[in-house]
């Protein structure tokens, strides 16, 4: 188990993180970084929503090792217009350490430079290794993209979260190993803190999960999964609700 300051992780083949805590890895075992952009920025219709507003706000349940944050930096990075604003918000328990992000982020050659100011600051953030950290950080990533990391509870923290979003990342390891995640009252939280018109995407299509979003107030609709997965979710909070 962990000492408190810090998730255990364990590798498997491919250098995917996996969580000793939760019994799941962080990302898919086939090419997480395609699952980011299928999953979490497809399933909310990003990259080509990106043009449709001057500002964005994603929001994301579980930080990780970062990857999700990645791509959608890097997706971003490619299609902004001068004056776009994009803020990403996430909501972490337990912070990785610097070394075992470094070690899953390294394979993905596409977000090496990206990958590099990323951990730069989370080195700062941590003091070297050791600890991951335990309060809220938030670093202007480059003129156009904030980053906030809230550590604590997600339930808690999206409770005091006094932002909305236009997009939701559902990202709290799978619903069997970690219902915390996905239980009805947080669901709430994340759609009171959604922008009316704002969606989320998660790689779940769990029965018990779509009702919780169901009953929150979210529209469903189920798609094609990544990666052999039969199903996962998206969802509209619609302009009326
Ligand atoms: C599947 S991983 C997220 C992967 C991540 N999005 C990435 O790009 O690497 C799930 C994350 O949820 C975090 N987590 C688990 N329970 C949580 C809770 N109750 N509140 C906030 N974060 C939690 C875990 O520490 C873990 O980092």
């Amino acid at each position: 188990m962990s000492d408190g300051s810090k998730p255990n992780i364990s590798w498997e083949p491919g250098e995917v993180p996996m969580s000793e805590e939760f019994q799941d890895t962080f990302y898919s075992r086939n090419d997480g970084r395609a699952e980011a952009a299928y999953v979490f920025l497809g399933g909310n219709g990003f990259p080509e929503r990106f043009a449709e507003q001057d500002g964005f706000v994603i929001a994301e349940l579980g930080f990780g090792t970062g990857l999700n944050f990645l791509e959608t930096w890097r997706q971003w990075i490619s299609v902004r217009q001068p004056g776009q604003h994009l803020s990403f918000v996430s909501f972490e328990l337990l912070p990785i350490g610097a070394e075992d992000m470094a070690r899953a982020l390294e394979c993905w050659r596409e977000l090496a430079g990206l990958s590099d100011a990323l951990l730069e600051r989370w080195r700062e953030a941590g003091q070297g290794d050791v600890p991951g950290f335990d309060r809220t950080r938030q670093w202007q990533m480059d003129w156009q993209t904030q980053l906030r990391v809230v550590v604590g509870d997600a339930c808690e923290e999206v409770s005091r979260w006094n932002g909305a979003a236009d997009a939701w990342f559902l990202d709290g390891f799978s619903p069997a190993k970690n219902p915390d995640m996905w239980r009805a009252e947080l669901m709430t939280r994340v759609f009171e803190r959604t922008v009316p018109g704002g969606s989320f995407a998660t790689y779940s299509a769990a029965g018990w999960v779509r009702r919780n979003l169901m009953a929150a107030g979210f529209e469903i609709a189920k798609r094609p999964g990544y990666g052999g997965k039969r199903e996962m979710m998206a969802g509209v909070k619609t302009r009326r609700a």
